[in-house]
């Protein structure tokens, strides 16, 4: 049995409550948030506190909170024997108080509150000072994902960079596409088979070789009547910015 005290009530602390809460080789003694209101989610499943003062002794501590506070947070910890751990995909193991059993359990996918997701595919990196401590979170990791990895602090720093051009910028695009839909009247449902199937064909072949599109094709025409359509300069810097990034990288191979 490992048992964890999870630090934090956002999307990454109910979501890890909630999939530990279903395995019987886990268990969360405690949850400690300054959010007293979202504490009533782990109400009566397990015990609460706002008091980092009052935190238990547990195998495993995990700190979800924000990035910049996953530091001072960490303070609250320096006395415990437990390994004391963070989710972030930026931050270093190093930046948590030294209690010497630092580690990191970074699950690579976007969560949301109240957004049911299956742990199983998510990849786990785990990072450990010790090596036993190590084992441990790769024990607790393959509890609830079939992919555990271990990653150092700069491989992570550059998989959560990548992570942020594959998942949050191009987020933020389908954003716009929904935005130009809704001026033009049209449902964003329209474009949801294409996000799918972009989505699945960069995940079976090599990115590159899936591109398709007006820059690709040097398509000068279609490219200005799309400028020329689009009335927020925002989204004129962006079209422009990566059309010019795809007319170069295949400009050099053609
Ligand atoms: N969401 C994702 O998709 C995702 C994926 C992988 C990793 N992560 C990482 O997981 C961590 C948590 O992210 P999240 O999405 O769960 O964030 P979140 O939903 O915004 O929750 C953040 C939590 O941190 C608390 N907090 C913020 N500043 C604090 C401080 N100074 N002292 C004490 N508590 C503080 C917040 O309390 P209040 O409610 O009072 O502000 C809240 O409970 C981050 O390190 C993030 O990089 C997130």
């Amino acid at each position: 049995m490992i048992s964890v005290v999870i630090i934090g009530s956002g999307n990454i602390a109910q979501h890890l409550f909630s999939v530990f809460s279903k395995q019987s080789l886990v268990k969360v003694k405690q949850v400690v948030s300054r959010n007293s209101k979202a504490l009533s989610f782990f109400n009566s499943k397990t015990r609460i506190t706002t008091d980092f003062t009052n935190i238990e002794e547990a195998d495993v501590y995990i700190i979800a909170v924000n990035d910049d506070a996953i530091a001072t947070v960490s303070q609250y910890l320096k006395n415990k024997k437990g390994i004391v751990t963070h989710t972030s995909g930026s931050v270093a193991m190093q930046s948590i108080k030294n209690n010497g059993n630092r580690g990191v359990f970074y699950p690579l996918q976007t969560f949301t509150k109240g957004q049911e997701i299956s742990f199983k595919e998510i990849p786990i990196c785990i990072e450990a000072e010790k090596e036993d401590s190590k084992r441990v979170l790769k024990e607790l990791a393959s509890l609830i994902s079939n992919s555990v990895y271990n990653v150092s602090s700069s491989e992570r720093k550059a998989l959560h960079l990548a992570a942020v051009f594959v998942n949050n910028f191009t987020n933020h695009l389908y954003s716009i596409g929904a935005e130009i839909c809704r001026e033009a009247n049209l449902s964003f449902d329209l474009l949801k088979p294409l996000i799918t199937e972009t989505a699945n064909k960069a995940a079976l072949i090599d990115p590159k070789n899936a591109q398709t599109g007006p820059a690709k094709r040097k398509d000068y025409k279609t490219m200005d009547a799309h400028l020329e359509l689009l009335k927020n300069e925002k989204n004129k810097d962006i079209y422009a910015l990566l059309s010019d990034a795809i007319k170069n990288k295949y400009g050099k191979e053609l």
